[in-house]
């Protein structure tokens, strides 16, 4: 079967906000899609791995003349790319060259909160580094990190602070699936920005309460994108990384692709499209297949009408791998019976959105879970102003299973580990939850302005053994 719509309520899309601002091909030549180099350790042994990880200002030339003040990740702009090994032991120097505080937020990583996952609570002052360890036990996934200080996350990473992290393990190294990187396994993160005088970007001049917005595509860094196709299949690790943007793609000839996996681990069974839409902050590695196509051919992905990165087909040798029609075979998780359905409401527009009626608190815990034991949350989106939008719902720290939607079997291309679910106006999504680790964690809407806005709030897992609750420093805003 082969999926050919969006799935989302089309009523819903982005582009009927009053605020949308529509793609629009920036004037400028066609270069090659940036893919950014993968992050060396600083040293390696059997079992542990070493690594810098540098926030920094810089300048990118994205346009021609004038270059573009950026932030990055040991780099300009965006960053490298990490790569974990599931069951190494990781050691991670944070370290901060900006002018003002940030933190460095582990996207979809199974690291412990309040400190380790780099939420708000984890700041790391201009000039200064932190130390952080640990080990992954996780499914091999496309995970990211971004800068998460409140209440300006979405500032620093409209500045650029975003980079693909990928975890591996031998499972998946056990596939015939490309993992070239850079050759067939291309990481895409797909952004939007508005260039202003000097071609620079200005986030204040753009803000919306809403989610900023810009008309240019910016995809692994660059504008107008192409990439030299010298493989019969490609893996493209999509991730949206945009503030506030869908992306509806789709391949000219309307290609088909198969998607393999999802935000946090490869789906059970494969899944085919011709069109896929993504919210803020979900990811999707799809496999798509050039064997129709020969030498100068051109194949063009687009996000609605509007081409993003042009794939330039060369000489390529006949690869007849298939993809396995079992990926990956997830445990069967029941909720524990002794907890009850937790609810959670998805509020307002603007500078009205909350979460369960309050706006966020640093200092306030907002629920409890006991460690280890799985729980339905219920998350509904009350949105029903203007039609109303999809809020991207994201949890720290776990990784989740979308069990229904109002009450239906979820999406296709639901049925891996997530950690981010797009919630529809008017429905309520049931995932299963359970945090493997004590801890703080954040949820909240990855619209990132909602976020700052204060569409989040936290949860502690706690060991139901302890007698007390621990306590844990919480920062304050300031
Ligand atoms: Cu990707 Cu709390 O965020
Ligand atoms: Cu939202």
């Amino acid at each position: 079967k082969i999926n050919t719509d969006y799935f989302f309520d089309e009523a819903a899309f982005n582009t009927h906000d009053g605020g949308y601002v529509p793609l629009e091909v920036y004037d400028a030549p066609e270069v090659p899609l940036a893919i950014p180099p993968l992050l060396e350790p600083d040293q390696e042994t059997a079992t542990d791995a070493y690594y810098t990880v540098e926030a920094q200002a810089g300048e990118t030339q994205i346009l021609p003349g004038a270059k573009t003040k950026t932030w990055g990740y040991n780099a300009s702009l965006l960053g490298k790319t990490i790569v974990y090994h599931v069951g190494k032991h990781n050691h991670v120097t944070l370290k901060n060259s900006l002018p003002e505080l940030t933190t460095f937020h582990w996207h979809g990583l199974g690291v412990s909160g309040p400190y380790i996952d780099g939420g708000c609570h984890a700041p790391v002052y201009p000039g200064e580094e932190s130390k952080i360890e640990f080990t992954l036990h996780q499914p091999a996934a496309t995970t990211w990190l971004h800068a998460h200080p409140c209440p300006s996350t979405a500032e620093q990473v409209w500045h650029g602070l975003a980079t693909m992290v990928i975890v591996k393990d031998e499972h998946e190294e056990s596939l015939p699936l490309p993992r070239n990187y850079g050759v067939d396994d291309i990481p895409l993160v797909l952004q939007d920005r508005r260039f202003h005088e000097n071609n620079q970007w200005d986030y204040r001049e753009d803000y919306d309460p809403d989610g900023v917005q810009g008309p240019t595509a910016l995809i692994n860094g660059t504008v107008n994108p192409y990439f030299d196709v010298t493989t019969q299949k490609l893996r493209l690790r999509i991730l949206d990384g945009a503030n506030r943007r869908e992306w509806r793609l789709h391949f000219s000839d309307n290609l088909e692709f198969t998607q393999i996996a999802g935000d946090s681990s490869l789906l059970p069974e494969p899944v085919k499209f011709t069109k896929l839409m993504l919210t803020c902050a979900e990811r999707a590695e799809i496999i798509v297949d050039f064997k129709d196509y020969k030498e100068g051919d051109v194949v063009t992905l687009f996000s609605d009408d509007v081409p993003i990165v042009r794939f330039r087909i060369h000489d390529f040798t006949p690869d007849n791998t298939v993809v396995p029609d079992k990926l990956i075979d997830l445990p069967k998780e029941e909720a524990d019976p002794d907890l009850p359905v937790r609810a959670i409401l998805m509020s307002g527009m603007d500078e009205e959105v909350m979460l369960n009626g309050k706006k966020f608190n640093m200092q306030r815990i907002d629920a409890t879970q006991p460690v280890g034991k799985a729980q339905y949350w219920d998350i509904t989106n009350s949105n029903d102003m203007v039609g109303g939008m999809v809020h991207p719902f994201h949890v720290h720290g776990t990784e989740f299973l979308v069990i229904s939607r109002n009450g239906h079997e979820p999406y296709a291309n639901e049925h891996g580990y997530k950690d981010t679910v797009g919630v529809n106006p008017g429905e309520t999504v049931r995932i299963l939850v359970r945090f493997a680790q004590t801890g703080v964690y954040m949820y909240h809407c990855h619209i990132i302005e909602h976020e700052d806005g204060g569409m989040m709030a936290q949860i502690q897992s706690y060991d139901p053994a302890e007698k007390e609750l621990k306590k844990y420093k919480l920062m304050d805003m300031d």
